[in-house]
């Protein structure tokens, strides 16, 4: 068995190759460009990891480990259009360098090419593998959805961003574990805790990643600070600060989202300052620290051997406590 740190070395080793043919390189270099900027790679680490919880690892582990990172980075190209983002892994978004269109088709080449992947493996499981799949991208594109859909209303309840965040970005954590234990030959029980233990880790991540957006640091987090507070996400924090704030900060807030005009820099100062005095920084650890124990229950359930897990718990650790 491997450790968690181990299993990220061995992917990127299998994936540092080049993915796409090197004709029409005015598609294909944006495609592999994204992907040469790394990233942490949770998703087919996890699909080893799921895998080796329960037995050897499956050569086909790793094209189902590869088609899930590709997917991944298909959303993000796509989510970095409809956020407007500028930066990702500390570099140029691929639309902002190549243009909007030559992102969508790089995206959309990117989620062919993980089906490419996906046909590889033996049948045997094939069809299991492809159902997972496939409903795992729907539902995210359901998610990115709610998410956009929520930039336009005021009012988010703290539910409704639980099973926003669960779609766009927890489902594929989960999914990526389950598909692991499917190839490792995992029974249903088994599958399931797993799937719960990613979806509740994924729910922790997500509200990391939001309390990053506003309370990262620049250099260490990749993408552009206060991101989610230009766009108006309804994230925890506005989500929490409209619920504790006082009346005259939660009018300022209101205000401060429907103004189109203000400098962006502003809006996000005094956006800060309002989510600050709420002590969303609390309210983070808790929500996060709600998520993980549920998450670990779940492992705790899983009916493997203790030793087995360790890198799962290393994983869970490393994921709320990161800073990019
Ligand atoms: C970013 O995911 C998108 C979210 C779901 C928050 P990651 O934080 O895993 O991005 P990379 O792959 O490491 O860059
Ligand atoms: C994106 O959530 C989730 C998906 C890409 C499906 P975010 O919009 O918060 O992700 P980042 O912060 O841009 O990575
Ligand atoms: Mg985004
Ligand atoms: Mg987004
Ligand atoms: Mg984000």
């Amino acid at each position: 068995m491997y450790t968690f740190i181990e299993l990220s070395k061995i992917f990127e080793q299998k994936f540092g190759v080049r993915h796409f043919p090197v004709h029409t390189p005015t598609l294909y270099d944006p495609a592999q460009y994204i992907l040469q900027l790394g990233g942490k790679r949770i998703r087919p680490v996890c699909v080893l990891m799921g895998n080796e919880l329960f037995d050897e690892m499956n050569p086909d582990a790793y094209e189902v480990a590869t088609a899930i990172e590709l997917f991944h980075n298909f959303s993000l190209i796509h989510d970095d259009i409809m956020d407007k983002a500028p930066l990702r892994r500390g570099m140029e978004t691929v639309h902002t360098k190549y243009g909007e269109s030559t992102a969508l088709l790089a995206g959309d080449v990117m989620l062919v090419q993980s089906y490419e992947y996906l046909n590889k493996i033996k049948r045997d499981y094939s069809q299991k593998i492809m159902q997972v799949f496939n409903e795992t991208a729907k539902a995210v594109c359901e998610g990115q959805q709610l998410d956009m859909d929520f930039e336009k209303i005021t009012s988010v309840s703290l539910d409704q961003y639980v099973n926003m965040i669960t779609l766009k970005t927890s489902v594929l954590l989960a999914a990526s574990l389950q598909l692991g234990a499917i190839l490792g030959g995992a029974g249903q029980g088994n599958q399931q805790h797993l799937y719960e233990f990613g979806k509740n880790l994924g729910i922790a991540f997500q509200v990391q990643d939001d309390f990053l957006d506003a309370f990262g640091d620049p250099d260490k987090f990749g993408k552009q600070v206060g991101g989610d507070i230009i766009a108006n996400k309804k994230t925890f924090l506005m989500i929490h600060a409209m619920e504790v704030a006082s009346v005259q900060q939660k009018i300022e807030l209101a205000n401060l989202m429907q103004n189109s005009t203000i400098d962006p820099a502003e809006k996000i100062n005094k956006v800060l300052t309002i989510f600050k005095d709420c002590k969303v920084d609390e309210w983070a650890l808790e929500l996060k620290e709600k998520y993980v124990q549920i998450a670990l229950q779940h492992l705790d359930d899983t009916a493997v051997l203790l030793n087995r897990k360790k890198p799962l718990m290393e994983l869970a650790e490393y994921l709320i406590q990161r800073e990019s």
